[in-house]
């Protein structure tokens, strides 16, 4: 029996998570702690509401006397740390919202998890605090074959990368100073259902599908490295009950694309079930002006998961893409709902 509290389970990466833990673990309680900003949505949850051994809570990761009650309301006996800021184009504009929840938030859970497995109830072998961070921490890379291994110095460049850095100093300081029971891992670019499509994946194919153009930001030439969101999903569950205290583990598939190439493989997808020639939609790619400290690459060494703990991708990225793509054309209302922001109006008046 454990008692796990899930932050940001509403969102993309989170609710494939919260789905992986109830329906594997029945004996488990998940307690699913999410603002629902506009990234969160119960729709991506919805076949979940009946499940005996999942509880919604909506809160703010930042209310500390919240959070410190739920630890002690449900005896919370492990974190898995989700709910952040997560898009660049947005740290942007908005810098200081990512401060506050990525930064001020990871602390309040920290505060709270130590006041309550290191003086209420002090059984740290029991207790794990789980944060999922990004590889955006690392900064970037050149066009020379690298990669990010957990050596690599921390040097963020956006204002979102920057406050996940300064979380993970913050829950590695806990580790240091208390002996809080902690484990690190900075993930890749993931892709997949649910995500919220202001992601590029996402966003190209409702794009694609309506016609409408395609912003590629400058030239189209940084590369980033995707993981199917479902294969993220098992290397934190597998983390989770085996990772080692204090550790950092790297989660990537070795999936690099520069991004007009990916662009066009989805162009092609998409074109394919939607019955249109090959190609047609190419001509709604649009160059635009670069995202501003635009990283130039990004790529995940995963070697010490794959030798720690043995994890591997089980998709490939051809079968992942195909995956996607008839996701979002199947589910166009899902895609409505979020876009027209109806699902806000809905939850808002049900957890007033
Ligand atoms: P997302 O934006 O889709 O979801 C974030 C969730 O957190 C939403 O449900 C939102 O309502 C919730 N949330 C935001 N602020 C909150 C607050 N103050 N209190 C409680 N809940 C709050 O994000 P995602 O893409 O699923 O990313 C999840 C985590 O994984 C983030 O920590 C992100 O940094 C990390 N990550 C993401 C990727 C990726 O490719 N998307 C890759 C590596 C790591
Ligand atoms: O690497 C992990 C990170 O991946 C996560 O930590 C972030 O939460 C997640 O948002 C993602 O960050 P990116 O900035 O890499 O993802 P995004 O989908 O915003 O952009 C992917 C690439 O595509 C990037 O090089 C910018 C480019 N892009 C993006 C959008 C939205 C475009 O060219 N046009 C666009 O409209």
């Amino acid at each position: 029996m454990k008692n796990i509290l899930i932050t940001g389970g509403a969102g993309f990466i989170g609710s494939h998570v919260v789905r992986l833990f109830v329906n594997k673990y029945p004996n488990y309680n998940i307690y699913n702690l999410d603002k629902l900003t506009y990234a969160g949505n119960l729709n991506n949850l919805k076949d979940l509401e009946k499940a005996p051994n999942y509880t919604f809570i909506k809160g703010d990761i930042c209310d500390f006397e919240m959070v410190l009650q739920l630890f002690q309301k449900y005896n919370i006996d492990s974190v898995i740390h989700l709910a952040a800021e997560s898009h660049v184009d947005r740290s942007i504009k908005d810098p200081f919202s990512f401060a506050q929840t990525n930064v001020m938030g990871t602390l309040a859970l920290l505060q709270a998890a130590k006041h309550h497995w290191l003086t209420d109830n002090a059984n740290t072998e029991a207790n794990l605090f789980y944060h999922v961070s990004t590889d955006e921490v690392y900064g970037s890379l050149e066009m020379d074959g690298t990669f990010f291994t957990e050596e690599t110095k921390y040097d963020p460049h956006s204002p979102y990368s920057a406050s996940k850095a300064s979380s993970d100093h913050f829950v590695r300081a806990f580790y240091d100073t208390f002996k809080l029971p902690i484990v690190i891992s900075n993930c890749s670019n993931n892709y997949g259902s649910y995500q919220f499509p202001e992601k590029l994946i996402p966003l190209f194919i409702n794009n694609i599908r309506h016609n409408k153009p395609l912003p590629v930001y400058g030239k189209g030439e940084n590369v980033r490295d995707w993981l199917f969101v479902e294969d993220h999903a098992s290397a934190i569950d597998l983390i989770f009950h085996k990772g080692k205290r204090g550790d950092t583990y790297n989660i990537g598939g070795f999936n690099e694309w520069k991004n007009i190439d990916l662009i066009k493989v989805i162009i092609k997808t998409v074109d394919k079930f939607l019955g249109r020639e090959p190609g047609t939609s190419e001509s709604l790619i649009t160059y635009v002006t670069d995202r501003a400290g635009h990283d130039l690459r990004y790529a995940i060494d995963s070697s010490k998961l794959n030798k720690e703990l043995g994890w591997e991708p089980s998709l490939q990225f051809e079968e992942g893409i195909e995956k996607t793509v008839k996701w979002y054309l199947e589910n166009q209302d899902w895609l409505d709902n979020v876009t027209s922001g109806e699902y806000q109006k809905y939850y808002t008046e049900m957890y007033k």
